[in-house]
């Protein structure tokens, strides 16, 4: 196992905006490398000693409704060498799943989410910062397709939950923390040159890290 010092990438954006596909092309290029993904949305609290009924009026595009302190403390153990547990999230019940995933130290480490560029400390542990930045008009429809088909909503609750919650939380939280990125990224993952340019950035502290 390498002993040098894993790269850590952190990839914000707007709910539909593109993360996973961005997310999707870096892993496929390094599979050479070790990577790992650890997903902001994992790490939603446990929200198990609530009914479900409370659970369904949790706001989850605020930065509170994330235990941001485990999400540290992952990344700050991955960045040592050492395995995680990962959570797992369980959104038809809206809750943490009882089991977890049990993730080894990688060289490369792909932090996505939301928020992940909203708190400091997590920032301070990134070597590279990227905001995916898709208009708003490609995001509510991927949202759509997305949560109807995938977490067996109704277009009613879904447009609903989008201009009640969404929107402005994407406005106050998410939108603002584009200005801590390195990179922001038009179109996500259909933005090739932008993702050779990662690639290359990402080899380059690859090669150059001094072993620990
Ligand atoms: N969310 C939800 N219900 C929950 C928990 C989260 O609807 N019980 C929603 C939040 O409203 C938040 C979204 O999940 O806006 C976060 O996931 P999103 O960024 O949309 O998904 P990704 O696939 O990670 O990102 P992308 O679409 O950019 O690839």
């Amino acid at each position: 196992m390498s002993k040098k010092r894993p790269v850590v990438i952190g990839i914000a954006g707007g709910s539909g905006s593109g993360k996973t596909s961005v997310t999707h092309a870096i892993h496929d290029v390094f599979k050479e490398h070790s990577v790992v993904v650890i997903e902001q949305d994992y790490y939603y609290k446990d929200q198990s000693h609530l009914e479900f009924e409370q659970r369904l009026s949790t706001n989850y595009d605020h930065p509170n409704a994330f235990d941001t302190d485990l999400l540290i403390e992952d990344v700050k153990r991955l960045l040592n060498r050492q395995a995680i547990e990962k959570p797992v999230y369980d959104y038809a019940l809206h809750t943490r799943a009882k089991e977890t995933i049990h993730i080894e130290p990688q060289d490369v480490i792909i932090l996505e989410g939301i928020l992940v560029l909203e708190d400091e400390r997590l920032r301070e542990l990134m070597d590279i910062k990227l905001f995916v930045d898709t208009d708003s008009d490609l995001r509510i429809i991927r949202r759509i397709v997305r949560d109807i088909n995938e977490r067996g909503r109704s277009i009613d609750s879904v447009v609903d939950q989008y201009l009640s919650v969404v929107r402005p939380m994407h406005n106050q939280f998410i939108e603002p923390t584009k200005r801590y990125a390195d990179i922001i990224i038009p179109e996500g993952g259909q933005n090739e040159v932008a993702i050779d340019l990662m690639v290359t950035k990402i080899k380059t502290i690859l090669e150059s890290e001094t072993i620990v």
